[in-house]
């Protein structure tokens, strides 16, 4: 497999120590992220399925996005990149893809793998995926048990675990399912697979989670129904459309904005702006909790691109009061913990972050690193069943070395730490941090942050 991007950025390669102190001057300047994660994954797969050319702008060139681009090309998509950020895929069509001549390497992400299953699920394909050390602990019953329902048959590792193989069904079956913990992922497989069965597949999520894929099938021209149940919904799927290709503009993605966002708070005097953030309201839970504790978040240039709300948003340096963050919220901001755990360790006064049992799988187990994150720094914080306790106003903070266990966001979590903490912050590992944002470090240099190699490694 190639692991070189077409413009010629290698992967990053595990290993460097980094760490990071507080800044002599306050932060500042305009920046703009890299592109959505999830937009981006489903934007590569749903014009792999699409018949015609999709220009995508904006494309994240994270290594988990760039893993979905060589899976959709082993599946048969044409998938070309013209310049950074510029893509193109001409599609095979909705059961128009092959078998993969290799087994599919997912890398880290555990959307690249969940997401494919489906499309494998519902296409006459056999195809065998893993992935990294983190993604083969991560659980994909989730996944494989409802799609067995369309009539494919997955062999997976004891737990349900990566390695994986998948005969697709050749006559697939619609779905009916109820989503038993409120995952995006595990819609969107259900989704794509809906796309090649005969019939509505229909879901019903009993809390709303991230709508990107549900936006795209309908940019895409798929009939999609979305009704209002309960405190969720329920998500309708017409099987085989025609999905006709669709230029996609990929927003600048929220979930690494929260890093930014988060120093530019702690670091006093500081004032940046980011620039084309998406703000699709099931992603905005962490802005919405920011501002609650006394962030000074104004959105301004609100607009529309390819059929997602986006906005600038301008930070300034604030005085942060700790919060009682409900447990609803928790689809709408769950890749945002860590760092609002950051945020609160640094705030006056305690927070108590609700019902967050869904960090235990993601690629680390979050919870517990989250918590050990804090305490090697010197804060106090306590698990509590599935909520985490913080107590805040640390009188000293910093000084500890953070082990990131193959997570992205648990680097960038605790570099942003020692930002703002009295004593530096080092982190064991920052070779992740590229699968969803390439040029973090250098990013926030250029904002004026202060992070160096350790010196074993400089
Ligand atoms: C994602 C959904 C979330 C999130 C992940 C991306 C998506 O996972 O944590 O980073 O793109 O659908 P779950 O669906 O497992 O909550």
């Amino acid at each position: 497999m190639n692991l070189e991007t077409p413009h010629g950025r290698q992967f990053p390669r595990p290993g460097a120590s980094l760490r990071a102190r507080r800044a002599i001057a306050p932060l500042r300047g305009r920046i703009a992220v890299p592109g959505d994660k999830s937009i981006s994954h489903r934007a590569l797969m749903f014009a792999g399925l699409a018949i015609g050319e999709t220009r995508i702008t904006g494309l994240l060139e994270g290594e988990d996005v760039l893993r979905t681009a060589v899976a959709m090309r082993a599946l048969g998509a044409h998938v070309l990149c013209d310049a950074p950020g510029i893509w193109r895929v001409i599609g095979a069509g909705i059961g128009g893809l092959h078998s993969p001549e290799d087994v599919l390497d997912m890398g880290n992400s555990g959307t690249a793998a969940r997401l494919l299953c489906g499309i494998l699920a519902s296409h006459d394909i056999f195809a065998v995926m893993t992935g990294d050390a983190s993604l083969r602990r991560r659980p994909m019953r989730r996944v494989i048990d409802p799609l067995a329902a369309c009539g494919a048959v997955f062999a997976a590792r004891a737990g349900g675990r990566l390695p994986l193989a998948v005969t697709g069904a050749a006559d697939a079956l619609p779905l009916s399912y109820r989503l038993p913990v409120a995952s995006a992922q595990v819609k969107s497989a259900l989704l794509l697979a809906g796309l090649n069965a005969r019939g509505i597949t229909e879901i019903e999520e009993p809390e709303p989670t991230r709508d990107h894929s549900e936006n795209m099938l309908r940019h895409f021209g798929a009939a999609v129904s979305v009704i209002p149940h309960g405190h969720g919904k329920l998500v309708r799927l017409h099987g085989q459309p025609e999905l006709m290709a669709a230029d996609i503009v990929v927003p600048g993605d929220p979930s690494s904005a929260a890093f930014p966002i988060v120093a530019a708070l702690l670091v006093p005097g500081s004032r940046i702006v980011i620039e084309g953030v998406g703000l699709n309201p099931l992603r905005t839970g962490l802005v919405a909790t920011l501002i609650e504790m006394g962030a000074d978040i104004v959105i301004t240039n609100r607009r529309e691109a390819g059929g997602e709300p986006v906005g600038d948003l301008v930070v300034s340096a604030s005085s942060l009061q700790g919060s009682d963050v409900p447990a609803e919220r928790a689809p709408s901001m769950i890749d945002e913990y860590p760092i609002l755990a950051v945020a609160c360790a640094l705030a006056r006064g305690p927070s108590r972050l609700r019902g967050l049992g869904e960090l235990r799988v993601k690629e680390s187990d979050r919870l517990a690193a989250t918590l050990a994150m804090l305490r090697v720094n010197g804060a106090t914080v306590e698990v509590e069943g599935d909520d985490m306790i913080i107590a805040g106003g640390a009188n000293r903070l910093g000084g500890g070395r953070v082990i990131t266990h193959m997570d992205h966001r648990l680097a960038m979590s605790a570099l942003v730490m020692g930002l703002a903490a009295d004593a530096p912050v080092a982190i064991d590992d920052a070779g992740f941090i590229d699968t969803s944002f390439p040029g973090f470090v250098d990013l926030m240099r250029g904002l004026g942050a202060v992070i160096e190699p350790m010196e074993e490694d400089a």
